[in-house]
């Protein structure tokens, strides 16, 4: 908590200081009152004096006035401090964790991130309030208070002396068992909102599979599993006010039977022990409301260090001190030597200490403006093998290198504009059309925009629109049918020229005529990026189908992360045996007839040896 208020506190020291000054005044005045009604009660009512009781009544009503004043101004502070402060919180950590690399936020995780971004920054704001606010008043009442009494007279402040370590021990007791409770709270909470994220993002498949009754019981489960320690809190902290106010009303009969009998012997007044009895109430008041406090900051530090943790994470990828990398030049095309678009040099990746490689000692290299096809059975590496080019993962040995710099070395900005990519699961976000697809490049024009569109195959069913571009996007994209989103993602990336263009798995949701008709228009674009003395587009298919990647200059099979084969369509039937098992599971009869000849000729002596990297293929 002191962390976050050290950060975030600088801007709002001046409400921080204005605030609790005024309610110390407002207390000031709540310690006098009292003693104002003593004076009224011997001095008005007991001597039958109207004129003294109205004059101290219009005291009191002066008094309430102006600690009511100062109350407001505290209030207004409390509420420009907290609000203030939650906002800058917020910001920071939306700002932060956008900087956080893929590795960190699997590491938190969405829903968590979510409950402390929201949950955790309500606490730490309530706390931040109740800080401004009471944080100086129920301290100050309650030694004021006790202080006060004390003067009264002493014999009486031995009960008072009795009472206060009573109130405070039970206090003490009740706390420590609860505070536990409380960290465990925010933990199940985080669990309530991964089961509803899951369950709600997911609810077509969830009544499609008909797991409605499971989805119920599972967060009825976790529910459960939060209001048992809610309820154990509860139960806990259910002892504190009658003990508290048992001891506070057992103290006042004490008082008063003590106090009466000093009035009958003339040693107090009637109005002083009133007195006592108020400033009794209000010390024992304040100790139930500094507990309070306490359990409101206990609730906000266990909060402000899920927040901290997040705050404290460093990124793992950084580009710091990186300088701009300089493109190949164009003319390097016609050079002797191929430039390399992308190399991977013996990369390895795991998914944390003691996981299996996801991504085993993978070597190869693109030249520049060639096509790499990337197939492989689920789960064999492919998202994770391209995902460390534009490095949203780092591989763990090994280098990655684009245009023949390691992708360590890059900017970050510019390593992910010249090289773009569709991801997996097509995303969008709400917006519109246009706000979608110039992510990469905001003053992209419509004519560019139309014509990412075009080779995206995408431009029918947006001229289709009435709106065009301006056609609205609902959160997640979700009023467009699956293969819609997947081309409106392809030519989001296409958008901005990039020089590298990685599609993962994006064009499964496509027919196999709109599937070439894709890959044809980027070949072209390729060409044509060239012929304009541009560079021309290198591109990267990951595919499970053996259609989509059989054109590509190199295929890349993949199997448990490691590469199986290497090499053109034809070298890789006739070299690797897990290709041909793929292709014979995916081609039709004549196309695989027509294969045989082809492979004859691919296995000849002139055949690559790079072409199986798996002993048996
Ligand atoms: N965020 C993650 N945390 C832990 N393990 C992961 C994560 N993402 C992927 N994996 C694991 O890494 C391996 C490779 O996953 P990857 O997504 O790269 O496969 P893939 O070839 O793209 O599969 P698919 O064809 O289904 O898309 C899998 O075993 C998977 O379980
Ligand atoms: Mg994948």
């Amino acid at each position: 908590m002191i962390e976050l208020l050290r950060r975030f506190g600088g801007k709002f020291r001046r409400y921080m200081v204005i605030g609790p000054a005024c309610k110390l005044i407002e207390v000031i005045f709540d310690l006098l009152t009292p003693l104002v009604i003593a004076q009224m009660i011997d001095q008005g009512i007991g001597a039958h004096d109207v004129d003294a009781v109205i004059r101290y009544g219009v005291v009191l009503a002066a008094m309430a006035v102006i600690g009511i004043s100062f109350t407001l101004v505290c209030q207004k502070m409390a509420a420009l401090t907290s609000q203030g402060m939650g906002t800058d919180i917020r910001g920071a950590l939306y700002q932060h964790i956008n900087k956080l690399s893929y590795a960190e936020l699997d590491r938190f995780g969405t829903p968590s991130l979510i409950t402390r971004i929201t949950n955790d920054v309500n606490q730490v704001q309530l706390a931040v309030a109740l800080g401004v606010r009471m944080l100086i008043r129920w301290p100050f009442l309650a030694v004021g208070s006790m202080c006060a009494a004390l003067a009264i007279d002493l014999k009486l402040g031995v009960i008072f002396l009795i009472c206060t370590p009573a109130i405070g021990l039970v206090f003490w007791v009740v706390m420590a068992r609860c505070i536990p409770y409380y960290k465990q709270l925010q933990a199940k909470l985080d669990r309530i909102a991964l089961i509803c994220r899951e369950g709600l993002s997911g609810a077509r498949v969830v009544r499609a599979f008909v797991r409605e009754d499971h989805e119920r019981e599972r967060f009825a489960q976790a529910a459960d599993d939060q209001a048992h320690v809610a309820i154990a809190v509860g139960k806990l902290s259910s002892i504190l006010n009658p003990v508290t106010f048992l001891v506070m009303n057992l103290g006042v009969c004490a008082i008063l039977w003590v106090g009466g009998i000093q009035v009958n012997v003339g040693e107090l007044t009637q109005g002083q022990v009133m007195a006592f009895v108020n400033y009794m109430t209000q010390t024992l008041t304040s100790i139930v409301y500094v507990a309070n406090l306490v359990v409101v900051f206990t609730k906000a530090s266990a909060s402000a260090s899920r927040i901290n943790e997040v705050l404290n994470c460093e990124p793992s990828i950084t580009d710091e001190g990186n300088q701009p990398v300089a493109l190949p030049e164009p003319g390097a095309m016609v050079a002797a030597a191929p430039v390399s678009a992308l190399s991977f040099d013996h990369a390895s990746f795991s998914f944390g200490a003691g996981a299996a490689n996801a991504v085993d000692d993978v070597t190869l290299e693109l030249p520049l403006g060639k096509t790499l096809g990337i197939i492989g059975g689920t789960g064999s590496g492919k998202s994770t093998l391209v995902s460390l080019i534009p490095r949203l993962y780092d591989a763990g040995a090994g280098g990655v290198s684009v245009m023949g710099a390691n992708v360590r070395t890059w900017p970050l900005d510019q390593l992910r504009h010249v090289v773009a990519t569709v991801p997996q699961r097509a995303s969008l976000v709400s917006g519109t059309i246009r706000s979608n697809l110039t992510w990469r490049d905001e003053t992209a024009t419509d004519e560019e925009l139309w014509a990412a569109l075009d080779m995206a195959q995408a431009s029918e069913f947006v001229r289709n629109k009435p709106q065009g571009l301006d056609a609205p996007v609902e959160a997640g994209g979700k009023n467009f049918s699956g293969g819609q989103r997947q081309r409106l993602t392809i030519a989001r990336a296409l958008v901005g020229d990039p020089q590298i263009l990685i599609m993962d798995d994006s064009a499964s949701a496509l027919d196999f005529k709109t599937d070439a008709a894709l890959r044809h228009a980027i070949r072209e674009r390729s060409t044509r990026g060239a012929a304009e003395g541009g560079l021309p587009l290198t591109t990267v298919i990951v595919s499970q189908r053996v259609s989509t990647v059989r054109d590509a200059d190199i295929i890349c099979v993949l199997d448990h992360g490691s590469v199986a084969g290497l090499g053109t369509h034809d070298e890789l039937y006739a070299t690797c045996q897990l290709y041909r098992e793929i292709c014979q599971s995916q081609l039709r009869r004549e196309e695989l007839e027509g294969q045989q000849g082809s492979a004859a000729l691919a296995s000849a002596p002139t055949a690559p040896a790079s072409a199986c990297a798996k002993e048996g293929c």
